[in-house]
């Protein structure tokens, strides 16, 4: 069981202030839907749960501890914020393969599962470089499953996919969930978000409500 509990948090940068006392308490088994404009402050909310920018007031805990305190960053979390950056001249099996070497804790066999359950052919010999948008962002899903984390934490993660790569999305979050994973799912898509979502949250310049 994962609890994520965002606590008062501001962030200010220079006389921007990107985040205004923002409470959220997320738990797993649920899919926590974030909505709003662009830049009203999605992004910057997920970078501070990820522990990638520090608020200048609150803090965000997991499981008890603080991040930036206890921990550098969430721990055990599949991330997709903005576009998942590739080694373009490489196919999508040796990019999955340098980044899993990164903590070597998962398989050769565990990588081509999880692209094939993302709909990539591990066998493709195709670079990075010329893969569709779409494509590099069921690899980018990949990337975030591969070590079956137990948090997804997922920014704008349909952009680029065609019909059918949002309803695999959908079914995918779906199952996810049933699984028992914590997921907090950034899109502009009201349809994404209201389809998938068990909370909804709306951010508007860096106010968060209900
Ligand atoms: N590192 C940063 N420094 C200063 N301002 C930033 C930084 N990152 C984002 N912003 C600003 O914060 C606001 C919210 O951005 P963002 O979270 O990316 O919006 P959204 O994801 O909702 O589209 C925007 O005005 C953006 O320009
Ligand atoms: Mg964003």
């Amino acid at each position: 069981m994962q609890e994520i509990i965002v606590d008062h948090v501001s962030l200010q940068i220079k006389n921007a202030k990107l985040l205004s006392d923002i409470n959220l308490t997320l738990h797993s088994g649920k899919v926590y839907g974030l909505r709003g404009r662009n830049g009203s402050g999605k992004t910057v909310l997920m970078k501070c749960i990820c522990g990638f920018m520090r608020p200048t007031e609150g803090k965000v805990t997991v499981n008890g501890k603080v991040i930036h305190k206890d921990m550098d960053f969430l721990p055990s979390a599949g991330i997709i914020i903005e576009e998942p950056g590739f080694f373009p001249n490489y196919s999508g099996f040796k990019n999955l393969k340098i980044l899993a070497g990164i903590q070597n804790r998962i398989t050769d066999a565990k990588i081509r599962e999880t692209m094939e359950l993302v709909g990539l052919d591990s066998t493709m010999k195709k670079p990075v470089g010329k893969y569709s948008l779409g494509m590099r962002q069921r690899l980018g899903i990949a990337q975030a499953m591969m070590e079956d984390p137990n948090v997804l934490i997922l920014d704008e993660p349909t952009n680029g996919l065609d019909e059918d790569g949002v309803e695999w999305f959908r079914q995918f979050i779906l199952e996810q969930k049933e699984k028992g994973k914590l997921i907090l799912l950034a899109s502009h898509s009201r349809e994404d978000i209201e389809m998938l979502s068990d909370e909804v949250y709306f951010m508007e310049k860096g106010v968060l409500t209900k």
